[in-house]
């Protein structure tokens, strides 16, 4: 019989389908080597037709089409089939260990910030803040700084519209607590705080923390005493601490406050610039002209306020040598704090 080769290949073509199964691949290469365009088996048998005797085309002719729907068909179907089969997600290996989640860290300024805040709660004082975008009264006329006076150009301040600017330090704050609260008063004021200033040791944001005492009978020597107390807990008990005579508007007298180098424990080293001492602190007596502004009688009431760059306490503390590594967002350091919880 002469359709004889068309039944072979019929065989032969479904046969080669169920052994491809739903493996796209193998679909296409059973696509190619019965249907494929140039040297398909189709084709061939398609060529064939021409040799035959006339008589016997009829037949051939209509089953090979008959061939050909077939081919086409069950192609079309294993192709979906194969290519669903592909969508679907690949098989679970339960026995694989499981991978383990990251647990995230708190940023060192985060972590000094929390410490600093502990040890002067358990003194008995509060946490306070107040607005980043402050008015001139807070960041600088109550605190004596008066208008054009000089000392307002050594905070570089970013002014914004509507008479407003970014605080440039967090001893506006001491003025908004004066206002509010009655003595005593006990405030540690933590808080952002901008200058126009960028450069190796500087940022135009950083972090500040402030602390206010306000009573009667407030002297030197309690500043002097919580001052002590608070680097011996957040440092090392064995470091000294250093006052030297310096100048702020808002405080008098003022003292900048040095610590022991904690890096070299004194001897000298490129921390401290060979000196021993690291300055961390500005302090003093809360100025009475301060005190009045916030309708404070300073007959009756004394105080002492002082202000700390939290981020260079953060580099001290976790020995970290440059300030920019607190803000470039670099996963590499901060992971290094992981599980160092607070
Ligand atoms: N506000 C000062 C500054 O940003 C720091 C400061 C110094 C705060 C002395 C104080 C203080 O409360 O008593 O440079």
């Amino acid at each position: 019989m002469a359709t004889d080769p068309l039944e072979r290949a019929r065989e032969e073509f479904l046969a080669a389908l169920a052994a491809a199964g739903r493996d796209a691949a193998r679909v296409e290469a059973v696509r190619v080597r019965f249907a494929g365009r140039r040297s398909g088996l189709l084709r061939d048998l398609e060529e064939a037709l021409k040799t035959l005797p006339r008589e016997a085309k009829p037949a051939y002719g209509k089953a090979l089409n008959e061939l050909k729907k077939l081919v086409e068909e069950r192609l079309a179907a294993a192709q979906a089939q194969a290519e669903a089969a592909g969508r679907r997600p690949q098989a679970l290996d339960v026995t694989l260990p499981g991978r383990r989640p990251r647990v995230g860290a708190l940023h060192p300024v985060t972590l000094v910030r929390r410490e600093i805040e502990e040890i002067f709660l358990r003194m008995g004082y509060s946490v306070a803040d107040g607005p980043e975008a402050e008015d001139d009264w807070h960041n600088f006329e109550a605190l004596n700084f008066p208008p054009d006076h000089p000392a307002r150009d050594s905070q570089d301040t970013f002014f914004l519209a509507g008479g407003r600017l970014l605080r440039t330090h967090t001893s506006p704050v001491q003025i908004r607590t004066m206002e509010t609260t009655p003595p005593p008063i006990r405030v540690i004021i933590p808080g952002r705080v901008y200058r126009c200033d960028s450069d190796l040791r500087h940022s135009p944001m950083f972090h500040q923390v402030e602390g206010l005492a306000v009573g009667e009978g407030i002297t030197f020597a309690n500043l002097k005493a919580t001052l002590e107390a608070f680097v011996h807990v957040l440092f090392d008990p064995r470091l000294a601490v250093r006052f030297r005579p310096s100048f702020f508007p808002f405080t008098e007298p003022s003292a900048e406050v040095d610590i022991t180098c904690v890096l070299c424990l004194g001897k000298g080293c490129p921390m401290c610039s060979g000196s021993g001492w690291i300055e961390i602190l500005g302090a003093g007596m809360v100025d009475p002209r301060v005190l009045r502004a916030c309708n404070l009688d300073p007959e009756r009431y004394s105080g002492f306020a002082f202000g700390c760059g939290l981020d260079r306490v953060a580099l001290l503390k976790y020995r970290l040598p440059d300030l920019r590594l607190l803000f470039a967002g670099d996963e590499r350091l901060l992971r290094q704090f992981e599980g160092v919880a607070r």
